[in-house]
């Protein structure tokens, strides 16, 4: 189903990818181009760029890019279609008649948000009839007021196999539907609930989307939570339960807490910018989606062991997102829900403004390692301070915990900063050298390039059409002449070679103005492709722009293709083949 291409140059004029990928990430201005904080992996240093000039993001670091399609599918998790209606409707864009209809995963996508906005409403109406007496006297044991049940919609999933799943057939949905969305599971002799016996807590997205469950068991059969996997439209360590909620009540703040019963007890307590993760770690993507709603993270993980770790490793993710992390130490072994219950909101308010920054409390973990009292332990504590305090990316930070430090051992702050520093360029050195064997790594060769599989095999060739490639969509102007001179067969790789062919299709029907954009590709071709085809721009951004350089191209095109052997030529894949024929068809018509 393609989209016309007038309509896809309205949607990028009317959104430039500067605009676009500035609501996620903030950029900084570096001569025509942006520079910033990949959002795709965790980093301390920018090499994420954006390239105004043919719409195009890369990633040096992670090699992720594409144009501004391409980043939305990618950071929104959206197939391309919903991507385009997702522009269409930032920019008040109608979507072309025909597309309205929605095509194959959009139309099982929604299938399922309506079959989970069915089942919430079916378990919440199971919690307060009279199978969930039980349940129901349960959540009242737990203190929650009938008022929280209702607005976070809490429900109960009978002990039974088939209650939901008749339910939900009655309203028309189907087995295979019911399995897809993971409400219900295959066995022997047909299907069955997945929830049976639980308390129900619905996760809800930012768009008021049901996209799956937890469910508690109220007795003590099978593990105590159980969450719904991983289907079309939930993924494990994207979302964060509550926050629906929480996402503009903290004032630029969340609290983040271990899981659903933390949530509801914080929320109910008046704290309603808490959030939890969903029975999994904490992942980069979670803290990226808090950077959207708030600039600091108060962790309130539980006080045992396993929630010490899991703030210890929750801290220095949500630092490289570049949030700020203070973190709430609760006393006596107990999580947030049992602290309120038990103490009351105004002592955990207490906890909370009393609590460190993440800085002091990991040097209080540090402090607490060792003898104070001899100088070994003293010498012990200030070697691990300083490794922490070179970790930290703001510059006055450090400063003043040195100058801290410096007090409380009787030791020269001048001292501390420059072991600091040595610390940082040293570590400098070791990521760049990290990063530059990643490069190697990924170039070499020696890994198989599953985008373009014979570029280790020709990189003469293969370097020559991409910068070629790079060069015409700068250079539109010169399309005529190099198609009319280069003949799409003489590429000897078959993924350049066909990008090549395409945008020989696109200038012959805008042979018109300005630079091309990867918009041009986004269609048909997937987000790690589009990453390739980024990477071929960004990388040949600063060649030579002459006649010259065209030239040059085109002899080492052609030189190379004669060097391929007769059973290379015979093994381009019929794909190709056909391909080419196809656009030979349709340049004749
Ligand atoms: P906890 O064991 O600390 O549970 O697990 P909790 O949040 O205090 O729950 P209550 O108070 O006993 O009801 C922390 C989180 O880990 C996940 C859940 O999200 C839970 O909230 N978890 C735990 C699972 O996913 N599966 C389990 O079997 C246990
Ligand atoms: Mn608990």
């Amino acid at each position: 189903m393609a989209l016309p291409e007038e309509f896809l140059q309205r949607l990028k004029d009317a959104n430039p990818i500067e605009q676009v990928v500035s609501s996620y990430v903030r950029m900084r201005r570096s001569g025509k181009n942006l520079m910033g904080l990949c959002p795709f992996h965790g980093e301390k240093t920018p090499s994420f760029v954006l390239y105004p000039e043919n719409d195009s993001f890369y990633c040096f670091g992670c090699h992720v890019g594409g144009d501004t399609i391409t980043f939305v599918r990618r950071i929104e998790n959206l197939d391309y279609m919903e991507a385009v209606k997702m522009l269409a409707q930032r920019a008040g864009l109608d979507m072309p008649e025909d597309t309205r209809r929605n095509d194959g995963t959009a139309r099982i996508k929604m299938r399922i948000l309506e079959a989970n906005r069915e089942a919430a409403r079916w378990f919440h109406r199971c919690l307060i009839g009279p199978e969930g007496t039980d349940a129901l006297a349960y959540l009242r044991g737990r203190k929650l007021s009938d008022g929280i049940i209702t607005r976070f919609g809490l429900g109960y999933a009978p002990d039974s196999w088939q209650g939901l799943s008749n339910h939900l057939r009655k309203l028309g949905f189907t087995d295979e539907e019911l399995v897809t969305a993971n409400l219900a599971s295959r066995g022997g002799r047909g299907i069955y609930d997945r929830f049976r016996g639980r308390v129900i807590f619905p996760i809800i997205d930012v768009r008021g989307n049901v996209t799956g469950f937890s469910g508690r068991a109220v007795g003590d059969n099978g593990p105590k939570y159980l969450n719904t996997a991983e289907t079309l439209v939930f993924e494990k360590g994207r979302g964060l339960f509550a926050l629906n909620f929480a996402k503009n009540a903290g004032g630029q703040r969340l609290l983040l807490a271990e899981g659903p019963m933390d949530v509801i007890a914080l929320h109910q307590a008046g704290f309603n910018f808490a959030v939890a993760t969903q029975g999994t770690a904490l992942t980069q993507q979670q803290a990226q989606l808090m950077t959207h709603y708030a600039k600091e993270v108060l962790l309130c993980y539980d006080a045992d062991a396993a929630g010490q770790k899991a703030s210890e490793r929750a801290i220095p993710i949500l630092r490289n997102a570049g949030l700020k992390v203070r973190v709430i130490t609760i006393p006596e072994g107990k999580d947030p829900d049992e602290f309120i219950r038990t103490r009351g909101a105004d002592r955990f308010r207490q906890l909370l403004d009393g609590s460190g920054n993440d800085v002091e409390y990991r040097l209080n973990k540090i402090r607490a390692k060792y003898d104070p009292d001899s100088a070994d332990g003293r010498v012990n504590i200030l070697r691990e301070a300083i490794e922490l305090l070179a970790d930290l990316t703001g510059e006055l930070e450090a400063d003043v915990y040195a100058g801290k430090l410096a007090g409380e051992f009787r030791v020269e702050k001048a001292t501390l900063l420059s072991q600091i520093d040595q610390r940082r360029r040293r570590r400098q050195k070791e990521d760049n050298a990290k990063e530059y064997r990643q490069i190697v790594r990924d170039t070499g060769g020696s890994v198989r390039d599953s985008i373009n599989p014979q570029r280790s095999a020709h990189i003469k060739a293969a370097r020559a059409e991409e910068a070629l490639i790079a060069y015409l969509m700068r250079n539109p102007d010169r399309a005529a002449e190099v198609f009319a001179a280069l003949p799409a067969e003489e590429f000897t790789t078959d993924f350049n070679r066909n990008l090549y062919i395409r945008l020989q299709e696109h200038l012959q029907s805008h042979p018109a103005g300005g630079t091309v954009a990867l918009t041009v590709f986004s269609e048909d071709h997937s987000p790690d492709e589009m990453s390739r085809i980024a990477e071929i721009l960004a990388k040949n951004n600063a060649n030579a722009n002459n006649r010259a350089a065209e030239r040059d191209y085109i002899r080492v095109i052609r030189e190379e293709h004669r060097k391929m052997t007769p059973q290379e030529l015979a093994q381009a894949d019929d794909e190709t083949i056909l391909a080419q024929m196809e656009a030979l068809r349709r340049k004749k018509q």
